[in-house]
């Protein structure tokens, strides 16, 4: 185990200052050098009958509503996915939602890739709501896993919310996926970068449906480190104020394609660090990713954290005593007036394995330009992805 997480962490920090144009941003890879897929929430049940029976109600009589799916969080916080019912009568497929890309995609039943046949694959002629599209379709992602195939359309229903919709059936899958927990993921990003031009994503068909009571998205990602990483979920529509503390502060989207604001600050103990950057709220990134000079930064007041500098086989990255885990200094980043902290806790992501009580860093350098606020900075707050008339993004204090 300790191997295959250094390699997954290592072929992570590979992918962090991929700079290839197709690449729309590094991007730690879903489940990668994990073998067994490990669910860390065992409580966890996929409700199948509950989400039939709401979304034969909802397609019959439409009324904005919201919905919500129930995350599963995948090893230490590297990742989390929830299930989504697509076609009539429903097959049920665990998607990675991913606010940094903009597809929805899963493997057709026609491919017979290993990272398809040891997934969910979804079976158009058991449809009855399919309709064909034949455009040709295809995603590479940061790490330079990537997935082609055809488009189509059909009832996608998420926790009750059904609307029509574009989806990419895989039929061929990099050999990444096929150790990947999830079956395919769905893009929670804007419509001007999805991999096909005019297609449009879930939330603008949901929006243009009156589907949803409010055109945001909502997100609580737990923290294994602050509540066992139990109960994470999106919330459709909706904003749920039981998650949180205080009250949502909003910064306007400066940029709509990713969930891009400018990030005015980043501090140490409250110290600016003078680090200012556009940067993008990434629930399809573990870890967080700034730019080299801010990485060296941050890492400069941590005692005992080591950059690693670049080999034939990997890039460089930086590591932090593990004993940060009890630490309550932070790292925080100024947005919308407000600064956000991380605690070193989570900045002491994950053992290297080789017992000398070294640490991955939470935080990482290599992107620089637009930085990237994973996983590790959004299970410490709600966020609500808003695509009202101003797109924003409201953030708060979890109160898990
Ligand atoms: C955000 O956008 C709204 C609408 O355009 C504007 O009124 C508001 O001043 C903006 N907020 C900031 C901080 O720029």
């Amino acid at each position: 185990m300790k191997i295959t997480a250094l390699v997954s962490l290592a072929a992570a920090v590979l992918a962090f200052t991929d700079a290839s144009p197709i690449t729309r941003r590094p991007h730690l890879t879903p489940g990668r050098g994990f073998s067994i897929p490990l669910a860390r929430n065992p409580d966890f049940k996929h409700n199948t009958k509950a989400q039939l029976a709401k979304m034969g109600a909802r397609y019959n009589n439409r009324a904005a509503s919201t919905g919500r799916v129930s995350l599963t969080n995948v090893q230490h916080d590297l990742e989390y996915y929830g299930s989504v019912s697509v076609g009539t009568p429903a097959q049920v497929v665990k998607l990675n939602f991913d606010t940094g890309s903009s597809d929805i995609w899963f493997p057709s039943s026609t491919c017979t890739a290993t990272a398809c046949t040891k997934h969910a694959r979804f079976d158009t002629a058991k449809s009855s709501t399919f309709q064909k599209d034949g455009r040709k379709w295809k995603i590479s992602y940061g790490d330079k896993s990537s997935a082609s195939g055809i488009l189509g359309s059909d009832i996608v229903n998420i926790g009750g919310v059904s609307v029509r919709q574009t989806i990419g059936l895989a039929t061929a899958e990099s050999a990444q996926f096929a150790r990947s927990p999830e079956d395919g993921l769905f893009g929670l990003g804007f419509s001007s970068i999805e991999s096909v031009k005019g297609v449009k994503t879930f939330l603008d068909s949901a929006i243009t449906a009156g589907a949803l009571s409010q055109p945001v998205v909502s997100v609580f990602l737990p923290s294994y480190r602050r509540n066992g990483g139990v109960g994470g979920e999106y919330l459709f529509g909706g904003i749920d104020s039981t998650k949180y503390t205080g009250e949502l502060t909003y910064v306007n989207v400066s940029d709509k394609g990713y969930w891009q604001i400018p990030i005015d600050d980043i501090t140490y103990n409250g110290k600016s660090l003078g680090q200012a950057s556009q940067g993008i709220v990434d629930t399809g990134t573990t870890l967080v990713i700034i730019s080299t000079a801010a990485a060296a930064a941050v890492h400069k007041g941590i005692q005992g954290s080591k950059f690693n500098p670049a080999t034939d086989t990997e890039d460089a990255y930086w590591t932090v005593p593990c004993s940060l885990q009890k630490s309550t200094d932070n790292v925080g980043f100024t947005l919308g007036g407000k600064t956000f902290n991380i605690p070193l806790a989570d900045v002491a992501y994950e053992d290297v394995g080789d017992n000398t009580g070294v640490c991955y860093s939470g935080i990482q350098g290599g992107q620089d330009d637009l930085y990237i606020l994973g996983d590790v900075f959004i299970k410490n707050y709600y966020c609500v992805f808003d695509q009202g008339a101003t797109p924003r993004v409201g953030i708060a204090p979890l109160k898990y």
